[in-house]
């Protein structure tokens, strides 16, 4: 079963420090990384690792990050044979502050990830033999959204929606999902909704569930997430595990491209979210995005240790 990501390469400059300072305020005494990321980087090698067949679609820019972004998606497993290498422009870079709690803020410039357009995602989507699931993030451009959406449809492949970074997102968009995952605040952000309990994210998902999209997972950090299935008005709550984290960057990564394995190994929503919440755990045990997704018998060990089959 295939899956291909549409969405961004970024180059993570990470820096770890016991607080993230405040405007205006320089803090000394931070260690530097730099780590392949972007979310759809991030989700494409999650998925590869876990033994899913993937494709990535994306734009880098013609500079060394572009060039390592691309080889270290390669080296992954990942085919790059429909990533875009674009001139006159960066590629996209984040610069991320990670804290002693294991929380970042991350700024980023999106650089080539912005010349993705809607003729690259056709001619690459109609190049692929085979697609079953598409996987898409909110880091290029809208309309490559759309368009990668609605190819997706016409070919038979489920659609995976992370809204992320958030927006509101049109109706005729949403119709087009058929599983939006988003965190507590991507679903804050696109709904209105406060969300501060399981009474407030259960309105803000019967509010999308009424536009169109058909099912929902909300991501709920060290919480775990809930389902909401669109045909049957019930939710499952999947638990979180407790690990000790030391940064949670691309944890919500690692969960889309291992909910898109199972998805593409023809497992239940259920089981599937098992899995996402288990590498996800494992993920934040690590720094970096891209070195701290974990490969598939990790998992699986991670469930057998705590009793978990699926
Ligand atoms: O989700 C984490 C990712 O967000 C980072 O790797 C960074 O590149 C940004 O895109």
């Amino acid at each position: 079963m295939n899956i291909v990501v549409v969405g961004s390469l970024n180059m993570d400059l990470v820096v770890r420090l016991p607080k993230i300072p405040k405007p205006g305020e320089t803090l000394l005494g931070g260690v530097f990384n730099t780590y392949p990321g972007g979310k759809g980087a991030n989700q494409a090698v999650a998925a590869s690792r876990l033994g899913g067949h993937v494709s990535m679609i994306g734009c880098v820019g013609d500079d060394s990050f572009g060039r390592e972004l691309v080889a270290n998606l390669s080296t992954e497993g990942v085919d790059t044979s429909h990533v875009f290498v674009q001139p006159n422009v960066s590629s996209g870079v984040a610069l991320i502050q990670v804290d002693d709690q294991a929380q970042n803020s991350i700024a980023v410039a999106s650089g080539a990830n912005f010349r993705l357009s809607s003729e690259y995602v056709e001619k690459a989507m109609q190049a692929i033999e085979k697609i079953d699931v598409v996987v898409m993030q909110l880091e290029t451009p809208l309309e490559t959204i759309y368009t990668a959406a609605r190819v997706a449809h016409q070919r038979g492949a489920k659609v995976i929606l992370n809204p992320a970074p958030a927006q509101v997102l049109e109706n005729d968009l949403l119709q087009l999902v058929d599983y939006l995952i988003p965190n507590e605040y991507e679903i804050a952000t696109m709904t209105g909704f406060q969300i501060q309990n399981i009474t407030d994210t259960d309105q803000a998902a019967q509010q999308l569930l009424s536009k169109g999209v058909k099912n929902l997972i909300v991501t709920l950090g060290n919480k775990g997430s809930v389902i909401f299935e669109g045909n049957t008005n019930n939710s499952v709550d999947i638990p979180a595990w407790k690990v000790q984290a030391v940064d949670t960057t691309a944890a919500g990564d690692c969960f889309i491209g291992a909910f898109a394995v199972g998805l593409s190994k023809e497992k239940s929503v259920k089981d599937a979210a098992a899995l996402a919440s288990a590498a996800a755990a494992i993920s934040v045990t690590r720094l970096g995005a891209q070195p701290s997704l974990p490969k598939i018998d990790e998992v699986y060990q991670f469930m057998k240790e705590r009793n978990l089959h699926i």
